[in-house]
């Protein structure tokens, strides 16, 4: 079988969905690779090294679809909502993709691939357990957003983040406050910390207070609990405004207090929680700094304006998204490692088995047979369950 990478085609995307390191393991299992040209440049891997590792070169996007029988991507179409729908004339009957597909955001783009009658995999929809975990590219790129937030932030802050004692007088150290302690949120205070700061984290969900002190982070205890915080895949469930609301008021005072705010509270499938102000931002003192990682979701602080960094009341506030791409190189090299393990999972004797008793193979397909066979997709449009034949 061949595997196809075609170049990621998102404005400004660097990442690439194969490094070279993984070509000779597919190769072992009996499946060879194929990349569009110049597909791996920005991310820091030349067509040569793809070559030397045993992969083909394609010249043009086109050949790959052609040729290809799995075509892996990092923003498909649905998740590239610019310029993915160029790809449907060229995906065929059968063909397999795999990729973000972002299967919860608009309907009619997980049709559209359902249409083109591909077979297709969302990364999005990896179970989050233990034997998936080497699988999960929302985590690999979550580390990469949490870390990148943290630099950003620190680029941008008119302030030193470690405490140093010198001759010229102390420097106290940065306060920095991270909000929604999953995974980016947790390698925000790692990386926070490292650079010195004195980092603290709140979240909803009760059960992340000892990873974060853990990490050296204080968390940050609200006189108020969320109902059913978790649900059953370890994601936070959404509460109801009068729960924001004193969320809000609470978690005021502890805004006012910082130096930078990291908000990454997401909630799959929904808008996210508005969990910084307008009035909270008009207490934090000049030159102090919010990086939004939820900005693509509607962002978690109220003045967020998606991909622009703009200053409100002398505070930054940074609404870059797709923050992994500006990481490209290693956010590519976890990428292509999830994939990889996903793949094979997948292939036995060089053939693709779709193993539907398999939790991974069975919550990951979206679509197959021209259908939306995925019964949480189906469920969450409202679409009707389907008859088994
Ligand atoms: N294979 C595995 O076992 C595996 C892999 C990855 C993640 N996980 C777990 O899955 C969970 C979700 O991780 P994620 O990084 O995908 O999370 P996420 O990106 O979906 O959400 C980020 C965080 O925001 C928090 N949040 C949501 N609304 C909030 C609010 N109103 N106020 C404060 N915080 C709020 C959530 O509780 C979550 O911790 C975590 O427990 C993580 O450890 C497990």
């Amino acid at each position: 079988m061949l595997v196809g990478v075609p170049r990621e085609i998102f404005p400004g995307e660097r990442r690439v969905a194969l490094v070279p390191a993984v070509v000779p393991n597919l190769k072992k299992a009996g499946l060879e690779v194929i990349l569009e040209a110049g597909a791996g440049a920005e991310a820091g891997y030349p067509d040569a090294e793809y070559t030397a590792k045993g992969a083909t070169l394609a010249a043009d996007r086109t050949e790959v679809f052609a040729k290809a029988d799995i075509i892996l991507q990092v923003l498909s179409h649905g998740s590239n909502d610019r310029t993915g729908k160029g790809d449907l004339p060229l995906l065929r009957k059968g063909q397999v993709l795999i990729g973000f597909l972002r299967p919860m955001g608009d309907v009619h783009t997980v049709q559209d691939i359902a249409a083109a009658g591909a077979t297709s995999f969302s990364v999005e929809l990896m179970p989050r357990t233990t034997r998936a975990q080497s699988m999960d590219a929302l985590s690999s790129m979550g580390t990469i957003c949490g870390y990148k937030a943290v630099v950003l932030a620190a680029d941008t802050l008119p302030r030193l983040f470690p405490m140093l004692t010198t001759a010229a007088g102390t420097i106290t150290p940065a306060r920095v406050l991270v909000m929604g302690a999953g995974v980016a949120g947790l390698q925000a205070i790692a990386t926070a910390r490292r650079l010195g700061a004195v980092v603290s984290a709140y979240d909803l969900r009760p059960a992340v207070k000892e990873q974060v002190q853990s990490l050296g982070g204080r968390f940050v205890e609200l006189d108020i609990e969320a109902k059913d915080a978790q649900d059953a895949g370890g994601y936070a469930k959404a509460q109801d405004e009068s729960f924001y609301q004193r969320q809000r008021d609470l978690l005021g005072k502890v805004v006012a207090q910082q130096d930078v705010v990291i908000t990454a509270a997401v909630i799959p499938g929904k808008k996210s929680p508005v969990l910084v102000t307008k009035e909270m931002v008009e207490a934090m003192a000049p030159g102090s700094v919010i990086v939004d990682l939820a900005a693509e979701r509607g962002g978690n602080c109220e003045l967020t304006r998606m991909e622009e960094k703009i200053v409100e009341h002398g505070v930054s506030i940074i609404g870059t998204i797709n923050l992994a791409s500006a990481v490209p190189y290693h956010a590519s090299q976890m990428y292509a490692k999830n994939l990889t393990n996903f793949l094979l999972n997948m292939v036995k004797d060089g053939q693709l088995s779709l193993n539907m008793d398999d939790e991974i193979v069975r919550s990951t397909l979206v679509t197959q047979g021209g259908e939306i066979v995925n019964p949480r997709i189906r469920e969450f449009f409202s679409l009707p369950a389907l008859v088994a034949q």
